[in-house]
């Protein structure tokens, strides 16, 4: 709430474009920065839908905003809207950060650098040489599992619902030395290939629901496995409820 008492006719102001918007986080963890910081700055979301897009990253760089995240919808079409985009942000598949400067506007991914430093500081794991199943290929299971690709896994396995989803990312992961998999996502596929991996990843949406379930029981998962859940709201999915009570270490 202070944060607010300080806005004047020099803060700078930065946020994040969405659709929707109304449920995220992202105000309360920039501004907490700032006023610790003692920053004159102030973090908004905004909601704009994907067809404004463009004209609201024009706009608000013409208004001296100096930087806007993107979140759903945008983070994949943003890729057309943007200047200049950073080279793992293009290999990622995603634009989560968009900066503006003198009026141009450059893309980068910051996701595929908090994946990475998330799974150090909840497994003191890193990348370099494990092989890790990323459950999903949507936006969020591209970006991991390419970016896992980058950071010079030994093996990246992608799992999904839909098999043709994956073909992008085989298309990327291919330009490295990884070595790769892709995999329908169903138990029976996954008891084939789990005994060889480090790491498991959920990049699908299932766990947001309460109800939600990947079908993948107690007997699939061991103590030596690291299982890491994108979703973090609820705290606790059915996939790390069932891994950790087979020993696996899990963190979201
Ligand atoms: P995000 O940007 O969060 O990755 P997304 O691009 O919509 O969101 O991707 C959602 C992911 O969750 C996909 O991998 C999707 O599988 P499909 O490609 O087959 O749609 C997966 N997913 C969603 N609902 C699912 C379900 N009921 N069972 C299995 N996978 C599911």
């Amino acid at each position: 709430v202070s944060t607010f008492m300080h806005i004047n006719g020099s803060t700078t102001i930065v946020g994040i474009f969405g659709a929707p918007i109304t449920h995220t986080a992202s105000p309360a963890m920039h501004n907490a920065a700032f006023a610790a910081l003692e920053m004159n700055w102030a973090y908004l979301a905004f909601h704009v839908d994907p067809q404004n897009l463009r004209t609201a990253l024009r706009g608000a760089s013409h208004m001296g905003l100096v930087g806007i995240n993107l979140t759903i919808p945008h983070k994949i079409l943003a890729l057309d809207g943007i200047d200049e985009i950073e080279p793992e942000a293009r290999k990622l598949g995603a634009v989560n950060t968009v900066s503006m400067e003198k009026g141009k506007l450059r893309g980068y991914n910051t996701d595929g650098y908090g994946f990475i430093k998330a799974v150090k500081e909840d497994f003191n794991l890193s990348i370099k040489g494990k092989r890790v199943l990323v459950l999903g290929a949507g936006g969020a299971g591209h970006g991991i599992a390419v970016k896992c690709a980058l950071d010079g896994a030994a093996k990246v396995i992608v799992a999904n619902r839909t098999l043709a989803r994956i073909e992008p990312i085989a298309r990327e992961i291919s330009g490295t030395k990884t070595e790769f998999l892709a995999l329908k996502l169903a138990a029976e596929d996954i008891r084939k290939v789990i005994h060889e991996v480090d790491l498991v990843v959920n990049a699908t949406s299932v766990g947001l629901e309460e109800h939600d379930s990947l079908g993948l029981g107690a007997d699939l998962f061991s103590p030596r496995l690291h299982v890491y859940d994108t979703i973090y709201r609820p705290a606790e999915t059915e996939l790390l409820r069932v891994a950790e009570s087979a020993g696996a270490k899990v963190a979201n």
